[in-house]
């Protein structure tokens, strides 16, 4: 076995109806006296900020709700928020919604205690992240991004057309509170889209070649519970115990990815983010099948693995057959979920196909895809996706 560091995420608190108590946990537990609640307009129009502030009036909070965040953050969203939280007088942030608004709040919450704009501390930049954030406690209103648990913020650069993130534990939220019942009421593609997104986590920590053994055993669960969760999720959105797991499971493969690592589908997918605007979990949802497909020779027996922990019947097939049926079982969930599965029909198109390569190649972790990969293999992957 080789030598490996695990970093401990976020605190996890998890229980349904957990909202209610969120002004008591914040004042009496912890003793802060004044939330800022960073959210966007879809959370405040769903109804989610209403229930947070009942919970928070409950236990005698002050607070203040910023609803102005927006999908894909750029830079300059992230350093305007951050001045209206520096003059808020408030002494914790509540980041309340999916992925962007958490990533959001993270690099406002650097910000307040490390000097200059956002754009400076991101990957390739030219500050580096010192001293401890104020502390951020989430509230994930999607079972999908696990960025309650990173030390991770993705934030667009409109100019150059990319996403670069912001990595340091010094982001990692102080609490990730989850309450499944808040998730009751999201449309089943958002379902569909994010908890494959939560897959794309599991499974790409789990084949990363940073992988160790306590990140793989959360990467493992994660794909089980998601696999036995994910259909009932999105064809009744009711059932609180199928919400609870994708929920719970989104947190472990948040925790696994941040250990593990990812590849080359988060690597494809923040690029045609940027370039096409595909949402992430829409991306995720759609490269997932075909990218494992091209990494299966990186690692059979991790594959195999996938197969049986997604439910597949591997007995009597070799490591190589056993292995396919990952990318096999994979191909059939995002069938059954109804997900967009050709990138034709999410506006890419193939003049976008070079830049798309480009910021594939040099997305970060590309490094620890369990296959090496050029530019032709990338193609190759998209040319697949594509028609
Ligand atoms: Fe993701």
């Amino acid at each position: 076995m080789k030598d490996f560091i695990f970093k401990m995420p976020a605190r996890v608190r998890m229980g349904i109806g957990l909202s209610a108590e969120i002004g008591r946990i914040l004042k009496e537990e912890y003793g802060y006296k004044k939330a800022f609640i960073a959210t966007d307009k879809g959370i405040v129009n769903a109804g989610i900020i209403g229930k947070i502030e009942e919970g928070l009036q409950a236990g005698d909070m002050d607070y203040i709700v910023y609803d102005a965040l927006i999908p894909d953050p750029t830079i300059e969203v992230v350093d305007e928020a951050a001045d209206i939280l520096r003059n808020s007088g408030a002494d914790v942030v509540l980041a309340v919604g999916g992925g962007s608004p958490i990533d959001t709040a993270k690099a406002m919450c650097m910000l307040q205690t490390n000097e200059g704009s956002v754009r400076e501390y991101l990957f390739g930049g030219t500050k580096t992240v010192t001293n401890e954030s104020m502390p951020l406690f989430c509230i994930p209103t999607t079972a999908g991004t696990g960025s309650e648990m990173t030390a991770a913020s993705v934030i667009t650069n409109n100019q150059e057309k990319t996403k670069v993130s912001v990595t340091h534990e010094n982001l990692i939220p102080k609490m990730a509170l989850i309450d499944p019942s808040l998730q009751l009421g999201m449309p089943a593609f958002i379902t569909a889209t994010t908890g494959m997104d939560a897959l794309t986590h599991a499974i790409e920590s789990y084949v990363s070649l940073n992988a160790e053994p306590i990140s793989d055993a959360m990467g493992l669960a994660a794909i089980r519970m998601i696999g036995e969760n994910l259909r009932t999720a999105v064809s009744d959105g009711s059932n609180i115990e199928a919400r609870a797991n994708m929920a719970v499971a989104s947190t472990i493969a948040g925790a696994a990815f941040m250990n593990g690592g990812l590849g080359v589908v988060h690597g494809i997918a923040q690029t045609i983010g940027a370039v096409a605007h595909v949402a992430h979990g829409t991306a995720n949802a759609l490269l997932l099948p075909y990218c494992m497909k091209r990494n299966v020779v990186g690692n059979l027996e991790k594959f195999r693995q996938i197969a049986v922990a997604l439910g597949e019947n591997v007995d009597g097939l070799t490591l190589r057959e056993g292995a396919d049926k990952a990318v096999e079982a994979v191909f059939k969930l995002a069938e059954d979920l109804r997900v967009p599965m050709k990138l034709k029909d999410v506006g890419v198109t193939k003049e976008m196909f070079p830049e798309i390569i480009e910021g594939t190649m040099a997305y970060r972790l590309l490094a620890v895809n369990p296959c090496k990969l050029a530019p032709k293999d990338v193609e190759e992957i998209l040319e697949e996706a594509f028609a």
